[in-house]
C-alpha cells in the first residue's frame, strides 16, 4: 500500500526506513526521539486548515503511516482517542500542549466522567507516546506562532473518537488529509478512500 510520491529528505528517507524495520515501540519511540529531522525536512507538508488543524501525510504503508500536523497559532484539537494505534508525536517546531484524560465504562456499560490527568508542554525536540490503553489527549498551540509536530501512527488511524466533557458523550470521526505526499488536497478528505484502498 505504500506510495511514494515527494522526493523524500535524506532526514525523512532515513527514518522510514528506520522505522520500517522495527517492531518494538520502546525502539520505535527511542528511533524517532533520535531523529535528525528538521523544518527544512518538512517544508513540502507545511499545509494548513482555517478551521481546524492540518493533517497532511507524509508516508504510509500496512505497518505505519507518519503524518505532519500544522498548528496555526490558537488552534487546538478536541479530546480523542486512537482507535487501535499507538501513536508517537514530535514537535518540530513550535510549542505544543498535551492535556491527558481517562474515562472509565461503569458496570452498566454507561459511561463515566471524563477526567483529566495532566497537562504538560511539549517543546521542539520532545517526544510524547499515547495509545487507547494510556487515555485520551487533546493537543493545543501555545505558540504564538505557528507549530509543526511528526505524528507516527502504528498502524495508520482511520478513525477516531472525540469527547465531549459537557455530557461525557463521544462520536465516531473518519480522519482525512489536508494533503499527501506533499500535495495539497481541494478539500479536506478528498483522496483519503483512495489512499486505503490501494
Ligand atoms: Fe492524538
Amino acid at each position: 500500500m505504500s506510495k511514494i510520491v515527494a522526493a523524500y529528505s535524506p532526514n525523512v528517507s532515513k527514518l522510514i526506513s528506520s522505522l520500517s524495520n522495527s517492531q518494538s515501540m520502546k525502539i520505535i519511540y527511542q528511533i524517532i526521539e533520535t531523529s535528525s529531522i528538521c523544518v527544512e525536512d518538512i517544508e513540502p507538508y507545511r499545509h494548513f486548515e482555517t478551521s481546524s488543524y492540518g493533517r497532511n501525510l507524509i508516508y504510509g504503508c500496512s505497518q505505519f503511516e507518519m503524518i505532519l500536523i500544522c498548528w496555526k497559532p490558537e488552534q487546538e484539537s478536541a479530546i480523542h482517542d486512537h482507535d487501535q494505534s499507538d501513536c508517537i508525536m514530535r514537535c518540530i517546531s513550535g510549542k505544543l500542549e498535551e492535556t491527558r484524560y481517562i474515562q472509565t465504562s461503569c458496570e452498566d456499560g454507561s459511561a463515566s466522567e471524563i477526567k483529566q490527568v495532566n497537562s504538560k508542554i511539549v517543546r521542539e525536540g520532545d517526544v510524547t507516546y499515547i495509545n487507547n490503553d494510556i487515555g485520551l489527549h487533546k493537543i493545543r498551540n501555545i505558540n504564538e506562532g505557528v507549530s509543526f509536530a511528526l505524528h507516527v501512527y502504528f498502524p495508520g488511524i482511520r478513525k477516531c473518537h472525540i469527547f465531549n466533557t459537557e455530557d461525557n458523550s463521544k462520536r465516531e470521526i473518519m480522519n482525512s488529509f489536508t494533503s499527501e505526499y506533499g500535495v495539497k488536497k481541494n478539500k479536506a478528505g478528498m483522496g483519503y478512500d483512495e489512499y486505503w484502498n490501494n
